[in-house]
This record gives C-alpha cells, structure tokens and sequence, in this order.
C-alpha cells in the first residue's frame, strides 16, 4: 500500500484556483483507481508554514533533532521521507514557486531525513519515489522563449532530485492570463491530461 502526499500551495480555494481545478481530479481519480491508498493533503496554507526562523536554524543544526519527531521543524521531514508519491499543485509566482512552497522545501530538506552528506558528497534518501508538478500558469511557459526564464518547475525538479527523487512529471495549465485564448477549454483540456496522467501514477 503506497503513501501519496497531496501539497497544496495557493491561498485561493479549490474552486477559485485553476491549479486545484486540475489537481483535485487528478486526486479524485488516483483515489478511485487505488482506493486502499493513503492520501494525506497538506494545505500549505491551512498549516501556516512559514519562513525558517532563526530559532528554527538552531534546532535545525543542534545534537538533538533526529530523535524529536513530532517536533513542528522536522515533523514535515518525517513525513515527505515516508511518502511514495508526491502531489505538489502550485501555480507560477513571479517565474517561480509560490514562497510558501519554497518555505516548506526549507523544512522538508533536512540532512539525515530526506539526504545525507558522505564522503564523495550528499546523497538522496527518498529514492524509488514519484512525483507530479501540477501548475498553472498566465503565459506559454512551454516553449521558448518564456521556457529560457521559468524558474519554478526547474527548481522543483532540481530539489526533488537532490532528495533521490528522479521521477517527476509536469502538469502544466498554461495561457490563462491571454486575453484572446479559450481559458475554460485550458483548464478542461488540464483535467483531462491529469485523469490519464492519474491512472498510470
Ligand atoms: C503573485 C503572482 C505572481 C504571478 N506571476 C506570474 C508569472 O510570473 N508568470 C505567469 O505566467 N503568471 C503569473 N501569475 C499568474 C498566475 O500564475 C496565473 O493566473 C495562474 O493561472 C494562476 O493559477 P491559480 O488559479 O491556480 O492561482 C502570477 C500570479 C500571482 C498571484
């Protein structure tokens, strides 16, 4: 039985964001193909995840902090490196993640947790793990040139390597702040990729 971990950052709602019109299909059908899964959702949001504190880089760095589990620094840690699928639904900010989404990556990359360092440099620890990027975005993202200065889905992915993950997919809703294009038959044409992509993750 697989764990998949539902990450969710943008303060709109579920009906108002165009990212979870998708991503919450694409978890409506993950859900009816494996229904003896766990799906855990993490609204970023409704957490209240905020920027590392400079108390929360000393426990970070103290003797102590593999054995505090339950501690709110390392809890999420503990929990991305017991995960086996990964669904992060956030939209592009500014060419990059949402800072929240980035705030959260500062709690989940934790030496020991999720890499380690060794000799010949760090590794990943959340080896043979999968993940979706499901994002949507105002320009064309895709191709050149906007694709030369998107930021967020590369950073993701260049994280989620550096934490042994190396199987990651895109979901991209793209265009929805051209004037001119048909944004419902985007988003509809987003929930259909997300059933299909759902089916096989
Ligand atoms: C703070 C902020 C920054 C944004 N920056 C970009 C951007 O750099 N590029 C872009 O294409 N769209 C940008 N947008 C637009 C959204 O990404 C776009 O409208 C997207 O469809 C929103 O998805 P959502 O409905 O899931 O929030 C930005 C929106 C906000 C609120």
């Amino acid at each position: 039985m697989s764990t998949l971990l539902y990450i969710k950052a943008n303060p709109k709602t579920d009906a108002e964001s165009a990212t979870f019109k998708v991503s919450e299909r694409f978890i409506e059908e993950y859900k009816s193909k494996n229904p003896e899964h766990t799906i855990i959702t993490l609204d970023l949001y409704k957490e209240g995840v905020e920027p590392l504190s400079r108390a929360d880089i000393q426990y970070l760095f103290s003797p102590n902090i593999e054995k505090s589990r339950a501690h709110h620094i390392v809890r999420y840690a503990y929990q991305f490196a017991e995960a086996d699928k990964y669904v992060f639904a956030a939209p592009i900010w500014n060419l990059s993640i949402p800072s929240i989404l980035k705030a959260y990556i500062d709690y989940i990359a934790i030496a020991g947790i999720t890499f380690k360092y060794t000799e010949e440099g760090s590794i990943g620890l959340c080896c043979d793990k999968k993940a979706i990027h499901i994002t949507a975005r105002g320009g064309l993202y895709s191709q050149p040139p906007l694709s030369e200065i998107e930021m967020g889905d590369r950073y993701l992915r260049k994280i989620l390597n550096f934490m042994g993950i190396q199987d990651i997919q895109t979901l991209t809703i793209e265009g929805l702040n051209i004037i001119t294009l048909d944004h419902d038959a985007i988003i509809e044409d987003g929930i259909q990729r997300a059933i299909e992509s759902a089916k096989r993750f």
